[in-house]
């Protein structure tokens, strides 16, 4: 009898110390994971404190990612769905302001000094803020040196024209449809006045990637303030389909920092916010 205590004691007692040891393990991967982010503010000044359960609970589901990574896309809103926990955006009026499927524009957002493009470099009856204006025709002059034509096709646009543009797209190919490729009003970049679709006036804009024009602006546009603002491979990040034809003004500084490093504009902006 007295054995037979023993030997129940000495089961209880192994059963225990495994259960304590499981849970220690589990605790140290929970405290390395909060460690790292109790520090990441240190090294990484783009860390908000509002949103560390946002870090942690996307980092936990994308476990493929750097915590860096996971970080840059809460900021930018990637844990929540297109279109959801969306805010008016901020730096409207300057060439910085980010619009995306989380920032949108009011309805009565007209950007000043809006300026007709030079048909020579352009359709008839395009707009662009006076600055990236300036700036576009400095880069199609460049390129005209060179022997190639580039031409805008579409650049500013109200409210009111990206709403039916969008209504349009969605009978043809439903909201889901529509969503990969069409910002729904107050969405789109274009009304911001620095974004430009360009052709070479030979082949469709669909197919500008073919062209030495594009060649020549994925290695230049920087230069003059332009960047390709949906690009391959970033489709998760952008919301849209890669567009080989829409470029943005951000001004020259913030198109090289984006060339350099690869990156899109909404992660420019989600590791430079307060
Ligand atoms: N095609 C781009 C995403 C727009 O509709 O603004
Ligand atoms: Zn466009």
């Amino acid at each position: 009898m007295k054995n037979m205590i023993v030997y129940i004691v000495i089961i209880i007692l192994i059963i225990a110390s495994i259960i304590i040891a499981f849970s220690k393990t589990k605790e140290k991967e929970s405290d390395k994971r909060l460690e790292v982010l109790n520090h990441i503010d240190e090294k990484i000044s783009f860390f908000n404190y509002k949103y560390v359960d946002r870090y942690v609970a996307y980092h936990l589901k994308n476990q493929n990612i750097s915590i860096k990574d996971a970080i840059i896309r809460v900021n930018i809103g990637l844990d929540y769905d297109y279109y959801q926990n969306t805010k008016i955006a901020t730096n409207l009026y300057t060439t910085e302001v980010l619009v995306n499927k989380y920032h949108y524009l009011e309805e009565n957002y007209i950007p000043k000094n809006l300026t007709e493009l030079y048909e020579g470099y352009s359709k008839p009856g395009m707009y662009l803020v006076e600055e990236a204006s300036l700036a576009y025709k400095k880069m199609a002059e460049a390129m005209k040196t060179e022997g190639l034509n580039i031409r805008v096709i579409s650049s500013y646009r109200s409210y009111d024209y990206q709403k039916r543009l969008y209504e349009k797209y969605k009978k043809i190919d439903g909201t889901r449809g529509a969503d990969q490729y069409s910002a729904r009003p107050g969405f789109s970049e274009h009304q911001t006045g620095l974004v430009i679709d360009v052709d070479n006036e030979i082949l469709p804009y669909e197919q500008f990637e073919k062209t030495k024009e594009f060649t020549w602006m994925k290695q230049n546009a920087y230069q003059y303030g332009f960047i390709l603002r949906y690009p391959k491979g970033k489709e998760l990040i952008t919301g849209y389909t890669y567009e080989s034809w829409h470029y943005r003004y951000v001004g020259k500084e913030i198109a090289a920092y984006i060339q350099k490093h690869n990156i899109t504009f909404d992660e420019y902006c989600a590791m430079k916010i307060d």
